[in-house]
């Protein structure tokens, strides 16, 4: 098994883009996250793998002008396009840093929530980012985490070149220690990350033709496209030829498609 070093959807501008639309769709769900940790004026918050915004915005709005937020990422492009949005929006309570989650080096059991969502699962060494989540929340503070279990994930009608993109995207998950099902064993982590009053809440929703979900899966695979070809999974023809009719098929009217489960899950810090 080869351990993911790099994003593995890499950090072009259309990734960067596709980030920001995908930050839009689960936005709803991000604020009822954060209403439920009760993030308050003045706390201390911290987005790690934050690409080029995550939840940069909703957590600064928050903890207002006399709170503080952190942004983290390790892909020095992504984190180019955060400060640029960060600027345009006049978040001035923003501060960003190029450094593996993993292993910060950031002030321990300094922040009052610490967040990510959609890392844990591009990550091998989730145990390792999870417990550095835990050093960073100060005792009594809250980790968050946001991630996706792919079980839920199915388009109606069925379709041939669905069912094969998605045995695909797992091998290419799997090759490189990832989890398309991490979502469900995330209560589990925090647990034995030593986090208690641990909650669950699971989210789906379902796209239709025309709409920035219907075809993200599609826009995934073509991220993957070089991990796909560099695999053997597929030589290029047949990819784009399972795209090409994979694509007709999700805009036809009537095909629906159903989202991963957003598995989103927290828990405190003893005291
Ligand atoms: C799917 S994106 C999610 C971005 C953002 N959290 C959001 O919800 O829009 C995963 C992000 O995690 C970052 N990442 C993955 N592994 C990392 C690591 N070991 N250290 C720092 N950042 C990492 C990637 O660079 C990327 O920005």
């Amino acid at each position: 098994m080869s351990q993911a070093q790099e994003y593995i959807l890499g950090t072009s501008l259309t990734e960067q883009k596709r980030l920001l639309k995908q930050g839009t769709l689960f936005e709803a769900e991000a604020c009822w996250l954060l209403d439920q940790v009760g993030l308050q004026a003045g706390a201390r918050a911290i987005d790690l793998g934050c690409g080029p915004l995550g939840i940069l915005h909703l957590l600064a709005e928050r903890v207002g002008s006399t709170g503080e937020v952190v942004g983290v990422d390790r892909e020095a492009r992504l984190l180019d396009m955060a400060r640029t949005i960060v600027a345009d929006r006049r978040l001035p309570n923003v501060e960003l840093f190029k450094r593996d989650v993993t292993a910060t080096g950031l002030p321990r059991a300094a922040f009052d929530l610490v967040h990510e969502r959609l890392v844990l699962m591009m990550t091998p060494h989730t145990k390792q980012m999870l417990a550095e989540m835990v050093a960073l929340t100060r005792p009594g503070g809250v980790v968050a985490v946001q991630d996706l279990d792919v079980v839920s994930h199915i388009c109606e009608p069925e379709h041939a070149a669905w069912l094969q993109l998605l045995t695909t995207y797992h091998r290419v998950y799997q090759a490189r220690g990832l989890d398309g099902y991490l979502g469900r064993r995330l209560p589990g982590l925090l647990r034995a990350a030593g986090l208690v009053e641990v909650q669950v809440k699971v989210h789906t929703q379902v796209s239709h033709v025309g709409e920035f979900g219907q075809t993200l899966f599609l826009d995934i695979i073509e991220g993957l496209r070089d991990h796909i070809i560099a695999d053997g999974l597929h030589i290029p023809d047949e990819l784009t030829a399972l795209v090409e009719a994979l694509r007709e098929h999700l805009n036809t009217p009537g095909t629906l498609v159903v989202q991963p489960l957003l598995f989103q899950v927290w828990g405190r810090k003893p005291v």
